[in-house]
Formats: C-alpha cells, sequence, structure tokens
C-alpha cells in the first residue's frame, strides 16, 4: 500500500484522530458540543456553528459546497510584526506550502485541536463548547521555539450569520440591512436587530489592541479570507456597522522571548454584551476553562467506560470502545441537519431514522434516548403511522410575538402537519417498537410502558397503546396477498411502491411483534401476547408464501403486481434490506435464511461492503419509484449503501457464522480503509452514508460522513451480535459470534448500576454457542442484574 494514501492515524490513548497530512481530498469534520450549542468544524477548522438547531439557530456563517472547501470558519492568524509575514493556526485559510509549515489537526471527543508549526512558532488552537454553559472556547497557546524575541499579531476571526439558514442565502434586501455589531467592554456585540432574542458575542481573556466587526473592512476589497487586509496590514480598524455583513476579529500583539509561550482565550457564543463580558470574565480565569475542558473528557470517559472491549481486532476495539460510539451519539443529538452536506436546511426529527438511531446508546445516554422516545411518540397519528419528519417543537408551548417576523419559524397549523396515509411510510412507526423495549431492556424501568403520551392528531395514550397502534397499522396496511404496502417509503426512501407491497415492511413487521410479544410476556400481559404472538404467524406465514423466490426472498410488488428483487427480474434481481431482515427477524426457515445469505454474499459483497441491490436500474420506472433516476452504483441505485451493512453482519451472526460476520463487519470498517484513503476520500473515523458501487467508476469513493443510521447499526451489530453482549428484561445475554481463530476476548460493561467483566474464552475455536458461564466463580445458566454498585466477574467459555 502506498504512503501516499495515509492522512493520519488514530491516537487511541487520547482517543483522537491525528490528521498530519491537512491536505486531505475532502472536508474531514468533527461535531464540537454535546448540549444545545453545536460547531460542525474541519480538519482547518472551516465550517458553522448554531444554536439548537442548524436551519434557525445559526451564530456562523457557511459557504456550503463551495470554494475554496470549508469557507469561511473559526480561524486565528497569525502575523510576524517584524517582516509581515502571516499564516493561520489551521492551515487553511492562508494555506501556507506544506514544505513551508507543519500542521496537524487532532479531532478528539467533542473537541479539535488544531496546530502549526512556522518559522520558530508553534501555535495551538483547542475548540470546545463547554457543558455548563455552551460557550465556545478557543484556547490559544503560542511558543516561540526560536532563538530571538518575535513580535506576533494574533486575530481572531469567524464571520455571523443572518440566524436563519435561507436568510443567509436568499432575501438579502431584508437581512443586510438588520443586522448589526458592534465593540464595547473588550466584546463584539453582533445584533439581529428586528429578532429581539438574538445576540451573538466573541470576545476574549485579554484587552484587546484592536477590533473588526465589518466582514469588508477586515478582508479588504478585492480581496479574501486568504489575505484580510487586518492581517496583511498587521491592523484591525475598528469597524462597526448598524448594516452589513458582520464578523468577529480581536487582535492582540504579543512579544515572546526565546521558549517564551502565551495564552490567549477567545469566547463566543448565544447572548448579549452582558453574557458576552460574564463569560470573558469567568473564562478569562486560565483555570476555568481547564476545568470545562476536563469536564467535557470525563462527560466522554463517562461514556466510553460503559462498554470497553478488548479483542484480538484493533480496528474492531478503536472503533465500538470510541467512534462508532462517538457517531451514534451524535446522530441521536444533532438527527440528520447538521453537517456539511446537511446544512441546516430541515429542523426536526426524521421519524424512521431517530427510532433507529436512539436503538444503539441507551447504555451511553439514557435521558436522551428517553427524551427521544416521548417526541417520537408524540409525532405517531393515533391512526399509527408516525409524522415524517417533524419537529417536537411543535407540540411545546410557542413564544408568543407582538410583531409578524419575516425570520421566525412559526409552529406549521396543526393541519398541514398531520399528513394523511398518502404522505406516510411503511416503516416508520415500526423501528421505534423495538427501540422502546432496548430502552427498557437496558434501564429496567418497565413504568414507561404505562407512561401517557398524547398523538399528533388527537387524544392520548400510554406507550403500550402506541406500540399497539404502529402494530395495528401496519396489519391493517397489507395488500392483497398480505404483505405489507410500500406507501410512500419503506426504508428505502427511494423505492415508492405506493399499493405495491413490501416484502422488507412484513419482515420488520414480525420483528417489532416478536419484540413486543416477549415484552407483553414478560409483563404477564397475556392476552396481548398471545393475541400478537398470532397475528406473527399470519405475517410470517404471509411472507413465506409470497416472497421465497427460491434462492433468496423477493423485496416486493410494485402497484400493478410486477415482483422485484426476483431472479426473474429484469434488473435489481437481488436486495440487501429484504435479505437481511428475513434473517434477523427469524420469520423464516433457517435453510432458506441461510440460502439468502449466501445469495447476499455471492451477488452483493464487494471489498468496500455489500451493495443495496444488483445490478442497478437503468432506466425510470415510476412504479418502482425514485431509484431509477438516480445513476447506477450512486446511493439507493445500487451504491454499498451503509445502513443496511450491519443488518447483513447481524443477519450472518444470527446464523453463527462468525467469519463471514467478520469480513462483513470489516469491509466497511472505516478504521480498515485509513490507508485507502486516495479511493475513500472521507473520514477513516465516520461511516458514510453510501460508497460508490462497482458499476460506477468511481467505485470506493465514500460519502456523507457522519448522520447516518449506519453508526447506530454499526454499533450494535459489533457489541450486541459479534461479541454478542444484549441485555434482557431481567439478565444479560452473552451471546458471541465471532472468527474462530480467536481465541477469546474480554468486555467491560455497565449494566444497570453494576459493572460486569466479562471474559470470554475459545479453546475449541467455534464461532458460536455457549458452553459454561460461570459468575463470580459460580456456574449459572444466564446473569442476572447484579446489586447496584457491585462488580460482576463473568467467565464464558464458547465451545
Ligand atoms: C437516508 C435517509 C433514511 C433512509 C435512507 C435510505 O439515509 O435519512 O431515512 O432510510 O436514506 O433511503
Amino acid at each position: 500500500m502506498s504512503e501516499d494514501m495515509r492522512y493520519g492515524y488514530f491516537d487511541n490513548q487520547n482517543r483522537e484522530y491525528v490528521i498530519d497530512r491537512v491536505d486531505v481530498p475532502v472536508s474531514w469534520t468533527n461535531y464540537i458540543g454535546v448540549n444545545d450549542m453545536c460547531a460542525v468544524l474541519s480538519h482547518n477548522a472551516g465550517g458553522y456553528s448554531f444554536y439548537r438547531d442548524a436551519e434557525h439557530g445559526r451564530i456562523t456563517k457557511f459557504r456550503p459546497n463551495g470554494v475554496p472547501m470549508d469557507w469561511p470558519g473559526h480561524w486565528i492568524y497569525l502575523r510576524d510584526q517584524a517582516d509581515g509575514d502571516f499564516w493561520s493556526v489551521s492551515w487553511q485559510p492562508v494555506g501556507k506550502p506544506l514544505d513551508q509549515a507543519e500542521y496537524e489537526c487532532r479531532h478528539g471527543l467533542s473537541y479539535s485541536r488544531y496546530s502549526s508549526e512556522y518559522k520558530g512558532i508553534r501555535a495551538e488552537q483547542l475548540v470546545f463548547i463547554t457543558r455548563e454553559d455552551d460557550v465556545e472556547i478557543w484556547d490559544v497557546r503560542i511558543t516561540n521555539t526560536g532563538t530571538t524575541p518575535r513580535e506576533i499579531a494574533v486575530f481572531s476571526y469567524l464571520e455571523w450569520s443572518f440566524h436563519h439558514i435561507e436568510i443567509d442565502n436568499q432575501n438579502l434586501q431584508m437581512s443586510l440591512y438588520a443586522s448589526g455589531s458592534s465593540y464595547a467592554e473588550g466584546v463584539i456585540e453582533y445584533d439581529f436587530y428586528y429578532e429581539p432574542w438574538t445576540y451573538h458575542y466573541h470576545a476574549a481573556s485579554f484587552e484587546p489592541d484592536g477590533y473588526d466587526s465589518v466582514r469588508e473592512a477586515f478582508i479588504g476589497d478585492y480581496r479574501s479570507e486568504r489575505d484580510p487586509l487586518a492581517v496583511a496590514s498587521g491592523r484591525c480598524s475598528g469597524s462597526q456597522e448598524l448594516t452589513g455583513n458582520h464578523c468577529a476579529s480581536l487582535q492582540k500583539t504579543i512579544t515572546l522571548q526565546p521558549g517564551e509561550a502565551r495564552r490567549l482565550v477567545f469566547v463566543t457564543g448565544y447572548g448579549n454584551r452582558n453574557v458576552g463580558v460574564e463569560k470573558k470574565t469567568k473564562y478569562g480565569n486560565f483555570a476555568a476553562v481547564d476545568a470545562a475542558f476536563a469536564d467535557l473528557k470525563r462527560y466522554w470517559d463517562e461514556k466510553c467506560a460503559v462498554f470497553e472491549a478488548k479483542t484480538p481486532h484493533e480496528g474492531l476495539d478503536t472503533m465500538a470502545n470510541i467512534w462508532t460510539l462517538y457517531q451514534a451519539e451524535t446522530c441521536v443529538h444533532w438527527s440528520r441537519f447538521a453537517s456539511f452536506i446537511e446544512v441546516g436546511g430541515r429542523t426536526g426529527l426524521g421519524y424512521r431514522d431517530t427510532s433507529q438511531d436512539i436503538m444503539a446508546v441507551p447504555h451511553t445516554n439514557p435521558k436522551k434516548v428517553r427524551q427521544r422516545i416521548e417526541e417520537l411518540l408524540h409525532g405517531q397519528v393515533r391512526e399509527g403511522y408516525g409524522l415524517h419528519l417533524f419537529d417536537p417543537a411543535w407540540f411545546k408551548p410557542q413564544k408568543k410575538l407582538e410583531f409578524k417576523s419575516p425570520t421566525i419559524a412559526h409552529a406549521p397549523a396543526k393541519s398541514s402537519y398531520i399528513h394523511g396515509i398518502e404522505h406516510a411510510c411503511s416503516d416508520d412507526h415500526l423501528w421505534l417498537i423495538p427501540s422502546i423495549c432496548e430502552y427498557v431492556k437496558e434501564t429496567g424501568e418497565t413504568a414507561l410502558f404505562d407512561e401517557l403520551v398524547p398523538f399528533a392528531d388527537e387524544g392520548i395514550g400510554t406507550v403500550w397503546q402506541h406500540m399497539k397502534a404502529g402494530l395495528d397499522f401496519s396489519a391493517r396496511q397489507v395488500g392483497l396477498s398480505g404483505i405489507c404496502k410500500g406507501l410512500r417509503a419503506d426504508w428505502n426512501d427511494c423505492l415508492n411502491l405506493g399499493g405495491g407491497e413490501s416484502g422488507m415492511v412484513s419482515f420488520l413487521h414480525f420483528w417489532a411483534l416478536t419484540n413486543f410479544v416477549e415484552a407483553a410476556r414478560f409483563l404477564g400481559r397475556e392476552k396481548d401476547a398471545d393475541r400478537y404472538a398470532a397475528l406473527a404467524e399470519d405475517v410470517r406465514d404471509a411472507c413465506e408464501r409470497e416472497l421465497w423466490d427460491g434462492l433468496w426472498y423477493a423485496r416486493g410488488t410494485t402497484a400493478s403486481g410486477l415482483k422485484i428483487g426476483t431472479r426473474a427480474s429484469e434488473e435489481a434481481k437481488i436486495f440487501l434490506e429484504s435479505n437481511t431482515w428475513a434473517v434477523i427477524s427469524g420469520a423464516v426457515r433457517r435453510d432458506r435464511a441461510e440460502s439468502a445469505l449466501d445469495a447476499m454474499d455471492e451477488h452483493l459483497f464487494t471489498p468496500w461492503g455489500l451493495h443495496l441491490l444488483q445490478p442497478s436500474f437503468s432506466k425510470p420506472n415510476d412504479e418502482i419509484g425514485f431509484m431509477g433516476r438516480v445513476y447506477k452504483g450512486i446511493k439507493e441505485n445500487g451504491a454499498i449503501f451503509s445502513h443496511p451493512n450491519p443488518w447483513a453482519v447481524i443477519a450472518a451472526a444470527k446464523l453463527g457464522q462468525g467469519a463471514r460476520a467478520m469480513r462483513f463487519y470489516d469491509s466497511m470498517l472505516p478504521y480498515n480503509q485509513n490507508d485507502k484513503v486516495e479511493t475513500r476520500e472521507a473520514e477513516p473515523y465516520s461511516y458514510c452514508q453510501f460508497v460508490y458501487g462497482a458499476e460506477h467508476r468511481r467505485h470506493g469513493r465514500a460519502r456523507h460522513p457522519w448522520l447516518t443510521g449506519s453508526a447506530g447499526w454499526n454499533y450494535i451489530a459489533v457489541t450486541k451480535w459479534i461479541l454478542g453482549i444484549r441485555p434482557g428484561f431481567a439478565s444479560l445475554l452473552i451471546d458471541p459470534c465471532i472468527p474462530p481463530e480467536w481465541d477469546g476476548f474480554s468486555v467491560t460493561r455497565k449494566w444497570r448500576g453494576a459493572t460486569y467483566d466479562i471474559t470470554v474464552s475459545n479453546p475449541a475455536h467455534v464461532s458460536k454457542g455457549v458452553k459454561a458461564i460461570a459468575l463470580n466463580g459460580e456456574p449459572v445458566r444466564e446473569v442476572p442484574a447484579q446489586p447496584d454498585g457491585s462488580l460482576a466477574k463473568v467467565e464464558v467459555v464458547l465451545g
């Protein structure tokens, strides 16, 4: 493998990814912020920040999909006052030639650290957001590593947004004249005048020597952020204005003796000048900055300690213990609409996406998962389906405005957001049912089932009633053959079968039913258990009868009755979704499940992961839906769509095929692609939404990092199905499925207040099958929940 293909490495000690070659082909991003404020920043500190939502709560501006990439950003410029030479701490925006300056970016868990070394000046900018009060801190350290005294001018820089993504990009006739900036008491205050609640501040730990808050004044005419006038000339001009485009730059000129270091702290946030003064006073005390950073570290230390694996596979450990958990948590926190791809164009939650995301992290973020469950249930209509895309804020008391604002996002009228069945997806509501069960298995909070939550349209029901409403809806929405209708879409947004049928959804229905029945039996609700178990049997019969195609399972039928995903199909003969769910759901016969898995391996597997379908559609067919209007090998039309890939891992693990499960897992593992970045392009610490399929000449290129269902599902696949550690309602199940050559592995797992030190040994070199379990030295058949605060030693022997 060529060295050229590496741009960085994993530093597991610090839980950081280190980019030591910063000219990566696309933006490699990170998510800063774990409460209400968030900054999405690249390896070059380019990106944007927002408060609560990326659509209506923008703090800094961003030119998405622009050239140069990732501009503007949250930047620090440095200028040598002796000769006028200037650069930035992150490689961009100044972009010194890489043979003259050294740059590094360390993306950590909710922070990024940028550093540079140039002509005897070492500089570092640590960016993080405090947990306590949502302040974005830039902790800047500058060191003179040379032998002569140096005079260095330091400039911060960011560009303020007009607070709404659409106003940043259109209708400038209003916003350009409604935004103002001013400087006083060391604080740049940005004011969006007709929104009396919108103020942002930027301030520093020192008394500035200069400032600019008008963008054009800082940049200068016919210049750009690469060579702004203020930096080139060594002096901010003291600009402030009640109109125009605004930025924030604070300047300080420092003199450094040889070996001397200085620390400068900048604070940015939501709030007016008074808040700015308060925050700069607070974080002007560096001990407070250190404490806030330690607090953030502790936050992630605690999460990472809930599940820690040590296996013979270093990449698996790195991803499961750190990066995939981090990505899964990020999806639950920010859902889908804040990235460099989704730049805040939408607000709220995708019903299907969030319902799945929460399944992955009830152990590390039970509070957020519980909040999301309530929000999602509130987004379910009485008839049982979910509002496909909704904002939980619609259901909360609305802020009353004394005037009609051109920007404020009013909650739409109820009649407009309660969409009818014609816009309902056939799968949305089904995902939530197992997720609720997973939450209760994790926390033991069975009372949740009886909590009352309003329906989106009318009335109120217990969580249990909501779950039943979802199951009943799918039972009613079946076609003539008894298979669930496709409706607007199923999991596959681009498969729009309408009154046609979706095999995948029937399998999903079966799975949701079995989850529900397990809960009902545990709670002693036998009547419900019997009723839904009988329904599950009907669904199973329909699936086996209608969907089996001889070697694998069909995907469904179009409204006119054309079967899709069959050997006889002209194109798209085999699909990943229906076949993985045939196996995972437990609905189908074992020999057929094995045959379907073999077929997926044979027809869909590549060294970059499994294709969604093969061969791709080559022409549009509106009976099938949007899929045929996408190039072959891209996105839903035959790419290696990441989200269903871990389903194949789970399917293989369920069938006891450890080597195959690991091969599938490994093919997509971003860690394994660290040395193939010239093809992959995207960051090797995050799963992407999709990888170009073999029918496209860019096969292997990965796109849309971070906000994808593959994060949560890969986390589930590796922790619950390969390593096999699955909380149940009453006991902790340990049922691994590993490559036979493994001698074993160990996991530390916290569950309901106790810690389990689990050691699995594999003397007979099998993939699956537990021969013996010892709990604190005593042989047991299962591991019941242990007393709060206790440490349990669990030894498992496979064989
Ligand atoms: C996108 C959507 C998700 C959908 C998937 C497949 O990732 O966010 O809801 O399931 O595409 O179409």
